[in-house]
């Protein structure tokens, strides 16, 4: 924000005058004398200069003096090197930019030069005073004799003349000044920004007690990996007892529960006391996020600002560098939080050399490079050649697999190589150890149930049957070349193997009450997500196709041992389970 104001240039002018006649020429004009601004903004201290005779040979910026006594240029304060910038429109502009303002900025800025004349050097008295405020909420009485209160929104009038925004119990109110004058309620919260930067806002501050409406978000901002999960949280109060609270995405016509909206079926929680947490993010998951409550009598708003979710995926771009080198660079649409580790893959092999976001790498050899987050292993980037089209890589069909335990799995992969290399090796594995794999057709454990199929000589699948729930794990692909080999640290197929199993709830039952029996699976099927279901009683089949089996009202004549089964997988049943109903009835029979 560049802060600038026709009506203190026109003071200030006159004021300046003064100094030139003065100083026989010397003279250093600051439009304006004093700013007050926001902290994290960038603000512009200008001024123009002029002397007498001779050429400048140093031109600065200071806010201190060193212990003998002379002027610190502020690109020589390691507090400010890094955040400000000298610029100049013309020759006598002396114009400082300081970016990322912070409170400890607060201070008097001269700009002081020097020629190669003899004395020739002087300091623009008094500087331009810089004050720096965070946006906060000031309530004080209107008057004395008033119940009235005065808002005002910063520590120190703004520079520029802003626009305010201002926002009652989340909500945005029309008046749009500072100060503000309010009738104070018990439940009320106030809160404020400025028009033309509306994601800083003020924390709500209560005007009259401290058990008002409030709400305050634990992120402003959060940027997530595509695939992985988040958490959005806030913290809230309200005046009145809460009847209902909720998620909900400021993007979308009306303010409703995110957890009910068939997008985020399966993957959106809301925890409480207050939390939103989405698992599996897609990038159409980048939003506001926002949280609300409602009492009987009040509630929270809409229009204050809540947490920005954006998702990113991950991409390897390749830019060249020095002779025979390129950069490859682990790029993400937003900068990720907390500073992570990257992880660099070269033909499928983790490299430990680099764990910084850019890579170099030797242009002349036609390997596939990926990268990764660390924490976040399995969402790695897809490979990119250094050089031609045509390099190692290994695509599986699937990255995660369920399948039913006692059946036969595929899992199935496609893979490259430069053209000129020959394929010598292929296998599948799920144990490696110090860089060891093991061909799973040579593991004791599988000899007799694996097979490998191609149908080109670009694919490779793993046919497993027979399937344990101990086959649980990660299936990985290797392939050698005559040249080359795909690692063996690149993600592969997980497979789940689940078992059926029924579930009776309540777990005890009395006759003529209500009884479900579920049949449970740990994971969604792949083949067949929504399949039918058989139940049998007592090894009888039942009608019944649904997965869960509803009794009510249950009568003593139900009870007996009951299992189920995935249709087109009858010779698979669940264990039995009983179904005891209990009776009151003297005349009751268990079964
Ligand atoms: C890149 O690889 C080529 C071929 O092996 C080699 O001659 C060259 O020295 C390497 N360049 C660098 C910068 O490592
Ligand atoms: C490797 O496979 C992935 C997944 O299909 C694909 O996105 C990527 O472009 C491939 N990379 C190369 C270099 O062929
Ligand atoms: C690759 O295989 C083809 C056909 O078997 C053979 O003619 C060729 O010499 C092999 N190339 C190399 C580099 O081994
Ligand atoms: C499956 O359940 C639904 C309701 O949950 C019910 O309407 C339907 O009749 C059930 N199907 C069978 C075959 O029992």
């Amino acid at each position: 924000m560049a802060l600038r104001t026709a009506g203190s240039v026109l003071v200030v002018f006159l004021w300046s005058v003064a100094v030139v006649l003065g100083q026989d020429g010397w003279s250093v004009t600051y439009t304006p004398q004093s700013i007050c601004t926001l902290k994290g903004s960038t603000v512009e201290l200008t001024c123009s200069y002029t002397y007498p005779r001779g050429t400048v040979t140093s031109t600065f910026w200071f806010t201190k003096n060193d212990a003998e006594g002379n002027p610190v240029s502020l690109s020589d304060d390691p507090d400010y090197k890094a955040r400000v910038t000298y610029h100049k429109d013309n020759k006598n502009d002396c114009t400082l930019r300081i970016t990322d303002l912070r409170e400890s900025d607060a201070a008097t800025y001269k700009f002081r030069f020097i020629t190669d004349q003899t004395g020739g050097r002087f300091t623009g008295n008094p500087g331009v005073t810089l004050s720096v405020t965070d946006l906060q909420v000031q309530v004080t009485p209107y008057s004395v004799v008033s119940a009235w209160k005065t808002l005002t929104c910063a520590t120190c009038v703004l520079t520029g003349d802003p626009t305010y925004i201002w926002y009652k119990n989340g909500q945005i109110v029309t008046d749009n000044t500072s100060p503000y004058s309010v009738y104070p309620d018990a439940a009320d919260s106030y809160s404020c920004a400025l028009k033309a930067n509306e994601d800083l806002h003020s924390p709500a501050v209560c005007v009259q007690d401290q058990s008002c409406n409030r709400v305050t978000y634990i992120d402003k901002s959060i940027c997530a990996l595509k695939g992985s999960s988040v958490d959005i949280s806030c913290t809230y109060s309200s005046y009145h007892p809460i009847k209902t609270t909720f998620w909900f995405r400021s993007d979308k016509s009306a303010p409703e529960d995110l957890t009910r909206d068939p997008e985020y079926a399966g993957r959106a929680l809301d925890s409480l006391p207050s939390t939103l947490r989405i698992t599996d993010l897609r990038e159409s998951d980048s939003a506001e996020y926002k949280f609300r409550f409602n009492s009987q009598i009040s509630g929270w708003g809409y229009s204050f600002p809540g947490t920005t979710l954006s998702v990113t995926d991950l991409q390897v771009k390749v830019t060249p560098a020095a002779e025979g080198q390129k950069t490859l660079t682990c790029s993400t649409t937003c900068t990720l939080t907390d500073n992570p580790t990257y992880i660099w893959y070269k033909n499928g092999q983790r490299l430990d050399e680099s764990t910084s976001q850019q890579y170099s790498v030797n242009n002349s050899y036609s390997d596939s490079y990926s990268c990764a987050v660390k924490g976040h292993e399995d969402l790695q980037a897809p490979a990119v050649c250094v050089r031609g089209e045509s390099c190692m890589n290994v695509t599986y069909t699937h990255q995660s697999i369920c399948a039913l335990k006692g059946s036969t799995v595929d899992i199935s992969c496609f893979y490259t190589h430069p053209s000129w290399h020959n394929v010598t090796e292929v296998s599948w594995f799920n144990k490696w150890e110090s860089g060891v794999t093991k061909d799973l057709s040579q593991d004791s454990e599988y000899t007799s149930r694996v097979k490998y199929h191609r149908q080109t000589d670009k694919d490779s699948t793993l046919k497993i049957t027979d399937l344990r729930e101990r086959d649980s794990t990660e299936y990985k692909f290797r392939f050698k070349t005559v040249n080359a080999e795909w690692g063996y640290t690149f993600s592969g197929t997980t497979l789940s193997v689940t078992g059926l199993q029924v579930e009776v709830t309540p777990a005890t039952v009395t006759e003529g009450q209500r009884v479900t029996l579920a049949c449970r699976t740990i994971c969604t099927l792949t083949d067949n997500p929504n399949p039918s279901y058989i139940w049998y009683k007592k090894g009888q089949r039942l009608t019944n196709q649904n997965n869960s089996l509803i009794i009510n009202p249950v009568s003593s004549e139900d009870a007996g041992r009951y299992s189920c089964a995935v249709e087109g997988f009858e010779d698979l049943p669940s264990p039995e389970e009983t179904l005891t109903v209990k009776c009151e009835d003297f005349y009751c029979i268990l079964y």
